[in-house]
């Protein structure tokens, strides 16, 4: 059996998950792969830091350079979150000739422009399907499984976080600083929480399947954006009186005029599949013009199911199935976009 060597930078929350699904299934996924993926190291900040019990002690390495110089690992889990040094590791793994995959979102909606050209100049690729609604693959959906619709609608609940601290404050009456606690413990949030609750992590994501759903070139700073963060309890009991649930929606819609896109707390009539949705689960659904709608429901954040969907990625990066990423390479950095009109 053929072996894929892969390592991983950055063991939070993420990359212990994906560590643990290769020390325990690396073999799991001859199935798919027609070979084996082998975790050969870990790039950590700390090796003093308490890690997985039944990681191999040579695995752990505090030097990039280890993974730079061997030529023998091809594929590397980009785990760290935030822009720096994200940025400049992913820029010295490209340029070291490995494929990467990432989860983070942050760092593509914000630098993917400059990553992917330099990923396609140099005949390497980077595949993102967690950085998006974690073990949903909406990545995949929208670029391949969809490709033959224009859609023309997208509404998404796309903060796993954001979700679960409205869902606790309007079921279990619970205090929205308790409800952000839990989250982060639960290893839901991002570093920063803000990012979660003002409605940016949900802006970044509607970014990138902006640019993959409908061509559109928009930075998510341009994405009107509130978050639940405002958001009284009171706010919660009246709609629930009213028929209706509030959730943060993250927004898309085409029409002749253009594109809409914004991300805001928003009532959803009672009983309707996204005004269902629970704790850290994300939704999104979509409307194509041959398919008609989609729903699609699953974890949205956590270790397990976003660790699902990154090793899916390197699955698919040993065996070569890098279609999507060269496809969506052309909608980063070339498609031309429809005349986007940004709600006021
Ligand atoms: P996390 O728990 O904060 O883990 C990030 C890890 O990166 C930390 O362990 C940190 O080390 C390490 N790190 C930082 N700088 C480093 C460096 N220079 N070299 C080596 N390691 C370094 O975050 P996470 O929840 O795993 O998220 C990782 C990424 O996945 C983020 O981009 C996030 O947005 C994305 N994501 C997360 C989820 C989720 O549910 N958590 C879901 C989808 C996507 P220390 O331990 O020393 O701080
Ligand atoms: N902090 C993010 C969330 C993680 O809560 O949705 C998944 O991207």
């Amino acid at each position: 059996m053929q072996k894929t060597k892969v390592a991983i930078v950055g063991m939070g929350t993420v990359g212990s998950g994906v560590a643990q699904l290769l020390l325990d299934h690396g073999d799991r996924t001859a199935r798919h792969a027609g070979r084996v993926l082998w975790l050969e190291k870990v790039v950590v900040r700390d090796k003093s830091k308490a890690r997985l019990a039944d990681l191999p002690e040579d695995v752990l390495t505090d030097n990039l350079q280890d993974v730079l110089d061997d030529p023998d690992i091809t594929v590397v889990a980009q785990l760290i979150g935030g822009l720096e040094p994200a940025r400049s590791i992913m820029l010295q793994l490209l340029e070291a000739g490995k494929d990467i995959v990432t989860a983070n979102k942050a760092l593509l909606a914000e630098h993917g422009p400059e990553l992917f050209e330099k990923a396609r100049q140099l005949g390497r690729s980077i595949a993102f399907e967690a950085s998006v609604a974690g073990g949903i693959p909406i990545i995949t959906n929208i670029s391949q499984c969809l490709s033959a619709n224009q859609l023309s609608s997208l509404e998404g609940i796309l903060n796993g976080t954001s979700n679960f601290i409205v869902t606790q404050m309007d079921r279990l009456g619970m205090p929205y600083d308790q409800a952000v606690k839990i989250a982060q413990e639960k290893g839901y949030a991002e570093a920063d929480p803000t990012m979660d609750v003002d409605g940016t992590d949900a802006a970044q994501k509607l970014a990138i399947l902006a640019h993959l759903a409908f061509g559109a070139h928009v930075s998510w700073r341009d994405i009107p954006r509130v978050g639940i963060d405002q958001l009284d309890p009171a706010d919660l009991q009246y709609a629930r009186e009213l028929g209706y649930r509030i959730k943060l929606l993250a927004t898309a819609h085409l029409d002749q005029a253009g594109l809409e896109l914004h991300v805001a707390p928003t009532l959803v009539r009672a009983g309707l599949p996204l005004a269902e949705v629970q704790d850290a689960f994300n939704a999104i659904a979509v409307v194509g013009d041959a398919v008609g709608p989609v729903f699609y429901h699953g974890l949205g954040a956590g270790q397990m199911p976003t660790a699902s969907a990154v090793v899916a990625d390197i699955i698919d990066t040993a065996v070569g199935r890098t279609k999507l990423t060269f496809q969506t390479l052309e909608l980063f950095s070339s498609a031309g976009p429809p005349r986007v009109r940004l709600r006021a």
